[in-house]
């Protein structure tokens, strides 16, 4: 049977290159770069050039990059540990409703040890309000962290206006951002938006699973939250994950180079507006949820009256991979925190479904993919 893979938010299938790499790590370059020795210094050379490749990516120095397990790590190093580093300049901190599980849980842990939080709401295509964003900034406010694509919806949030309105109310208020959905697929440079921290995971590029880079600007302490051999100068200790920093590289190599003049993925665009196009011939009533100014690789979508857990199901049985709202926590029973914050109706949310794409789809798979939908959506009455 064939295999359409439409679920690429969730996870991106690893590039030939990225699994020969890390193979290759595993099999000869094994070293401890901690180690003093040639295996160690071979490790350690890997971790370097990865270092500096994500630096070049992101516009920043090598230094500022921290190597972790992945965006969930990232999200929460950034978070807490700036809470707790701070935490005698004040203790405000604020975010959104519609964030990512990891930095969600994060910010209701430390409203649990007494932390102020701040949930900024979001209006119907999950987009804070500006003014609610000022509003919410105090001189007790030690961090900001608003998510920049949203990963069940893909709206994306302006980062240059935010981290404006952040600075001007607020030049101590640090400001991070999980641009987990965005890295790879749009220009992401930190220093354009005043960004202090930011998150990227490497199973969303095309890259291993069990890798994240926190970037954290020259100058900011993080109070570490695993202590031990002092890797990543302390703030992440462990043994770096030398395989999956090795077939981070390649992963990396494989992206477009963004610029101002190009500042997203068009052939995502591209393969969206041709699965909307297709939508549209479908006999059956369909509603986007996404903006129309949203990620170009993120497609939310409502068949009312049907059950998207089933609709998946029978997709699978196609050979189409597509989720339910976030696949991060797709097996929870819990309707989307995401979709309820932005106030659709429960029976459009029970009949969502994330279609999300990588450049490595083609329109001929698109085309599959619509037929199966079409010939599925027949049998549900
Ligand atoms: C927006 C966002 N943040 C964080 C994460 C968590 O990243 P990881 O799976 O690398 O822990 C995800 C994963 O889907 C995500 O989409």
């Amino acid at each position: 049977m064939r295999e359409i893979y439409l679920d690429n938010s969730a996870t991106t299938r690893p590039l030939p290159e990225v699994v020969e790499a890390m193979v290759q790590t595993l099999t000869d370059n094994y070293g401890n770069p901690s180690s003093l020795h040639n295996k160690g210094l071979k490790a350690e050379k890997i971790l370097k050039a990865a270092r500096r490749k994500i630096a070049e990516k992101l516009a920043v120095s090598p230094e500022e990059i921290i190597f972790t397990s992945g965006g969930t790590e990232s999200n929460n190093l950034a978070i807490k540990g700036i809470a707790y580093q701070y935490q005698n300049r004040g203790r405000h901190l604020v975010t959104t409703e519609v964030e990512h599980p990891s930095v969600l849980e994060s910010f209701l842990a430390l409203e649990e040890e007494g932390f102020e939080v701040t949930f900024l709401e979001a209006d119907r295509y999950g987009r804070i309000s500006l003014d609610d964003l000022r509003d919410s900034i105090t001189p007790e406010t030690i961090l900001a962290s608003i998510i920049h694509v949203n990963n069940e919806l893909g709206t994306i949030h302006p980062l240059a206006e935010i981290g404006t309105i952040i600075k001007e109310k607020n030049p101590n208020t640090f400001f991070h951002t999980d641009c987990i959905q965005s890295f790879g697929k749009m220009l992401v440079q930190p220093a354009r938006s005043m960004v202090d921290l930011l998150s990227i995971s490497g199973h969303k590029i095309h890259g291993p699973k069990g890798i994240g880079v926190l970037y954290k600007r020259k100058g900011i302490e993080l109070r570490a939250l695993q202590t031990g051999g002092g890797q990543e100068n302390g703030y992440r200790c462990g043994t770096e994950n030398i395989p999956g920093i090795a077939g981070l590289i390649p992963a990396l190599d494989a992206l477009p180079d963004y610029t101002e003049e190009n500042p997203y993925n068009q052939e995502l665009d591209r393969l969206k507006n041709h699965f909307i196009r297709g939508l549209e011939k479908i006999d059956r009533k369909v509603i986007i949820n996404s903006p129309e100014d949203g990620a170009p690789h993120i497609l939310n979508i409502s068949f009312p009256g049907i059950k998207g857990e089933v609709l998946i199901h029978s997709l699978e049985a196609e050979g189409v991979y597509v989720s339910t709202g976030s696949a991060c926590h797709s097996k929870s029973r819990e309707k989307s925190h995401v979709l309820r914050a932005i106030g659709l109706p429960m029976e459009q949310i029970d009949g969502t479904i994330r279609v999300s794409f990588s450049t490595y789809n083609t329109i001929e798979e698109l085309d599959y993919a619509l037929a199966s939908l079409a010939k599925q959506l027949k049998t549900f009455f």
